[in-house]
């Protein structure tokens, strides 16, 4: 019988957690690619499996599905493959979710760009491996970001004035505008990468822009799930970071997912899909809404000199609504988990 794995890189992250938990419920064998940099190790995470130990993969069984967990370095990963090492040893790769990359928040994005740029390394291997082996690879997912949208078109503080950002606002026929840092320059190359794949190996792939995804297990580098922290400490006054004006377009973790799998499922030729609500909130509304759903009164306080990014960024849903997608967590639902979370998250400190 023909052996058939899925691979996720970066499996083990914030959007990896999720997907993984959705996939196991489609597939028998997946294997995920994570060095744990900033993920999750999955016996943390993946619950109702038996743990054993295989040289260096780790192997999660339920019965049902199989998950093996290799940790390392994606960029190792590819380079071994690439040398003739088969560690993925499967006759099929039906899908390839690459999520692997240096992300984590805004600190890191504007405060350490050369190490972020290792995203680029991530993503070119990433591409010739897929190349390599595209014969046994079905379809990919590439985790790209709203970051690759030029900044130029993000400066507008508040609604008035704003762009709602659209797929054909990033042409690789046109002038292409300034992404945001080298997190947007690696998106933006990664995508270019998944466009010649598809037009020149003649592979599947789908390209995903999420906006400001969120959710109760999200880091705390995060701002969603930070304020969410701090409101459920009742903070007076309660900080947000910059003017508080920058503003966002939220889409919970469940809604993200389900987007990335339809996209995966309708789109091969690696044209760049928004994954948002369409809705811009700021920093301060964002505080507002938790410290109402906490129950408290309290002034806003920027926080001038932390690192904010650009003014408004959010899309256009228009496409991602054609593929046949709605979000169906509201702003509310979707925060008072992620306050129920930092209820516990506080109880558990405290403890
Ligand atoms: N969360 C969002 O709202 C959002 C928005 C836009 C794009 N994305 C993209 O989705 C993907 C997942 O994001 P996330 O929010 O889960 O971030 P995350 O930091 O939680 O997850 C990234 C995962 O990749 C792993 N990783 C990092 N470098 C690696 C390497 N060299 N080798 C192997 N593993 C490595 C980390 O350990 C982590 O588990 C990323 O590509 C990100 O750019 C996420």
């Amino acid at each position: 019988m023909r052996q058939q794995v899925c691979l996720i890189t970066g499996g083990c992250g914030f959007v990896g957690r999720h997907l993984v938990a959705r996939l196991a419920a489609r597939h028998r064998n997946l294997f995920i690619v994570d060095d744990l940099s900033t993920g999750q190790h999955p016996a943390l995470w993946l619950r109702g499996y038996v743990r054993s130990q295989h040289s260096d993969l780790e192997v999660f069984t339920n019965g049902d599905t199989t998950i093996q967990f290799l940790k390392t370095d994606a960029i190792d990963f590819f380079w071994r493959e690439l040398r003739g090492e088969r560690i993925l040893a499967a006759d099929a790769v039906p899908e390839v979710y690459h999520l692997a990359s240096i992300v984590g928040g805004r600190s890191v994005i504007d405060g350490d760009p050369l190490l972020v740029a290792t995203d680029l390394a991530i993503d070119a291997l990433f591409f010739r491996w897929a190349a390599k082996h595209r014969d046994r690879i079905g379809r990919i997912l590439y985790a790209s970001s709203s970051a690759a949208y030029p900044i130029g078109l993000q400066q507008s503080v508040g609604l008035e004035g704003s762009i709602a950002l659209r797929e054909d606002m990033i042409s690789f026929q046109e002038n292409i505008g300034k992404p945001d840092m080298t997190y947007g320059w690696s998106k933006l190359t990664g995508e270019y990468l998944a466009t010649l794949a598809a037009e020149r190996y003649g592979m599947k792939v789908a390209c995903v822009r999420p906006f400001s995804g969120y959710g109760e297990d999200q880091d705390l580098s995060y701002p969603v799930p930070a304020i969410a922290y701090r409101a459920a400490g009742r903070e007076m006054p309660l900080t947000v970071w910059g003017t508080g004006k920058q503003a966002r377009d939220f889409v919970y973790i469940d809604d993200c997912i389900d987007a990335m799998l339809l996209t995966l499922e309708k789109v091969t030729d690696a044209r760049g899909i928004n994954i948002g609500s369409g809705r811009l909130t700021s920093f301060i509304e964002v505080a507002q809404m938790f410290a109402r759903l906490e129950g408290y009164e309290t002034p806003v306080k920027p926080l001038i000199d932390a690192p904010v990014g650009v003014q408004s960024r959010y899309c256009d849903p228009t496409l991602v609504h054609a593929l046949g997608w709605r979000a169906t967590t509201s702003l509310e639902d979707g925060f008072s988990k992620v306050l129920e979370m930092a209820h516990r998250r506080r109880a558990a400190t405290a403890a």
